[in-house]
């Protein structure tokens, strides 16, 4: 297992957000992490990263428990991690070029222009966008931020990408760009790749394995397949609806 999260607790005040969160995630897989809306899917994401923390429970990531470590330890280990959140969050006064060579010399302190360079443009080939260096993120339209807001995550050569709703606000066709994206992460570039979506159809279509998040614990998780047949109502009632919108 890549992650593992244990008996995951999280509140806010007197609100419990999460309440006992269980989940493995294999090495190399897509897990998508699908539940109603303000059920604690993307404070979940957040404590997994370390970007807020648990109030108990544990994360590990390989055999390093994150929830020990000390702030110090936290961002080194962050390395490994890459993440691309809904508006994508490039910044808007440096080209796209810029923007993607931003992670090589701040995090990576790489110096060397012509390494930078070739970066940069590899990437940008990769993603299927090539030549955009100097436009400016402004310039571009939803669809193609996202992907360079994908493609500045992958600079860092993360071993895990966690997506934050990556297709909300697109229409059905960048959707499934935007998802095709995801699966090439994962195949050829072999990231593990963790997905918060309301896209329920392509959910399934592309990971591995799904944990429905309600009221604070997973109360379905496993292959696609698996979780389709569950008997827990709430799960079933999503899936009916996600699926049965889908041939209106
Ligand atoms: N920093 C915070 N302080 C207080 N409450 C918070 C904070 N962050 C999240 N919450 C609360 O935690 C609950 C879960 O929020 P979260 O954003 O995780 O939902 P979600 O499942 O991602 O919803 P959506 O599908 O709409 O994005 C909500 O009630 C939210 O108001
Ligand atoms: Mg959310």
């Amino acid at each position: 297992m890549i992650l593992k999260i244990e008996n995951l607790y999280k509140a806010f005040g007197n609100k419990n957000v999460l309440t006992g969160v269980n989940i493995e995630i294999p090495e190399k897989s897509i897990c998508s992490v699908v539940g109603q809306s303000g059920t604690g899917k993307s404070v979940l994401l957040k404590c997994i990263m370390g970007m807020i923390p648990a109030d108990s429970g544990a994360v590990w990531f390989k055999d390093v428990e994150l929830t020990r470590l000390n702030r110090k330890e936290l961002i080194e280990i962050r390395k490994h991690f890459g993440y691309a959140f809904q508006n994508a969050a490039l910044f808007d006064s440096m080209t796209v070029g810029e923007n993607l060579e931003f992670p090589l010399r701040e995090v990576l302190q790489v110096k060397n222009r012509a390494i930078i360079k070739k970066k940069v443009a590899e990437i940008l080939d990769w993603i299927e966008l090539p030549g955009i260096e100097h436009m400016h993120p402004s310039d571009l339209s939803g669809g193609m931020r996202k992907r360079v807001g994908v493609a500045r995550a992958l600079m860092l050569q993360p071993e895990v990408l966690f997506f934050d709703e990556p297709t909300t606000g697109l229409d059905p066709v960048l959707s499934e760009t935007i998802m095709n994206l995801v699966l090439r992460v994962n195949k050829e570039l072999g990231v593990t790749c963790i997905l918060i979506t309301h896209d329920i159809p392509a959910a399934f279509r592309i990971s591995d394995q799904i944990a429905f998040l309600h009221q604070g614990t997973i109360v379905a998780d496993g292959k696609p397949e698996e979780v389709a047949r569950s008997d827990h109502d709430i799960v079933r009632a999503f899936l009916r609806i996600s699926f049965n919108e889908l041939q209106v």
